[in-house]
């Protein structure tokens, strides 16, 4: 399978449009070492040619254009993109799907917890029915494998995770447990497994299976502790908070991935707050040391 990173930031991107911290200045004035990074999602495919998007952050149209692997050739409107599914319903996973508007009826699967939010507080699919056939949703069960037609040698299976549902949602801090899932991604070719995880708070003992099985893991690298954005000055929701398992602490997110035998320990979702951000930091130091990789825009992972 190949996975290509469209966005390796969480939201808000990096740097963020308001912000002045440390790392989004020095990225923005180069004083510091590190790249860009738009808001988080990619793109998995069992050929090359044709694409599941999981996840549609708010800067899929630059993401596509950056991105020569999703440009369809052949086609007078298209994209390589067959299929979306969400992981969950916040913001910088969902409002891509409005900028997609002009290629609607859009393939869309997600659980009925991010579709209940996506019909309510945030009521997406409701209001693209109004563009040819709008958001077409197939209903994921968490547990229960499920494949989609234009990548068929994948088989996908999402597996509840303990986090947060969105600010918006009526289910903030009382999240169910198809709130937020991970996919867990097989190629039936080759074997190879991808567990893709954005966004997660805690571990369970049937997550933890699903986590030692996997080759390669895509995983929540949001914050490095869990009160940076207290730290950093630039707000107070700490990473429990939000659903978002920092690295460094003591049962933090580096210890749980020294544990697991994955081939591949590759984090995403990362905050701007982060300093391994900066790639001569003495935290991006740690991570390298611990076997952990940073993914960026435009990498490309062959499982
Ligand atoms: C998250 O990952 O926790 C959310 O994207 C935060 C947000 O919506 O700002
Ligand atoms: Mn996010
Ligand atoms: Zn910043």
């Amino acid at each position: 399978m190949q996975i290509n990173v469209l966005g390796s930031a969480a939201g808000g991107g990096f740097p963020q449009w308001n912000c002045n911290c440390r790392n989004c200045q020095g990225v923005r004035n180069g004083t510091i070492k590190a790249s860009a990074r738009t808001q988080s999602s990619i793109a998995i495919s069992d050929n090359g040619i044709d694409f599941v998007l999981c996840n549609a952050s708010p800067d899929i149209a630059h993401q596509i254009a950056a991105t020569p692997a999703l440009n369809k050739k052949g086609v007078l409107r298209g994209t390589g993109i067959g299929s979306i599914i969400l992981t969950d319903s916040q913001i910088d996973h969902t409002t891509g799907l409005l900028s997609l508007r002009e290629g609607c009826p859009h393939q869309v699967w997600c659980t009925s917890e991010v579709h209940d939010d996506l019909t309510t507080g945030f009521p997406i699919f409701n209001l693209l029915s109004h563009w040819n056939g709008g958001l077409v949703h197939h209903p994921i069960q968490p547990g229960e494998p499920f494949s989609v037609a234009v990548c068929p040698a994948l088989k996908f299976t999402a597996i509840p995770l303990l986090s947060n549902a969105p600010p918006y949602s009526q289910y903030r801090n009382k999240p169910l447990p198809g709130h937020n899932v991970a996919l867990f991604i097989e190629d039936s070719r080759n074997g190879k497994t991808l567990l893709y995880a954005p966004g997660l708070g805690e571990t369970d003992r049937a997550l933890m299976g699903w986590l030692r099985r996997a080759d390669c893991l895509l995983i929540d690298g949001t914050l490095w502790q869990d009160n940076e954005m207290e730290t950093t000055g630039v707000g107070h929701h700490t990473g429990r908070d939000m659903g978002h398992l920092a690295l460094a602490e003591e049962q933090g997110l580096i210890a749980l991935l020294s544990s697991l035998p994955a081939e591949r320990k590759i984090l995403i979702h990362i905050n701007n707050t982060n300093p391994i951000l900066d790639e001569e930091s003495a935290e991006r130091q740690a991570l390298t040391q611990a076997g952990i990789e940073v993914s960026w825009d435009g990498m490309q992972i062959d499982l």
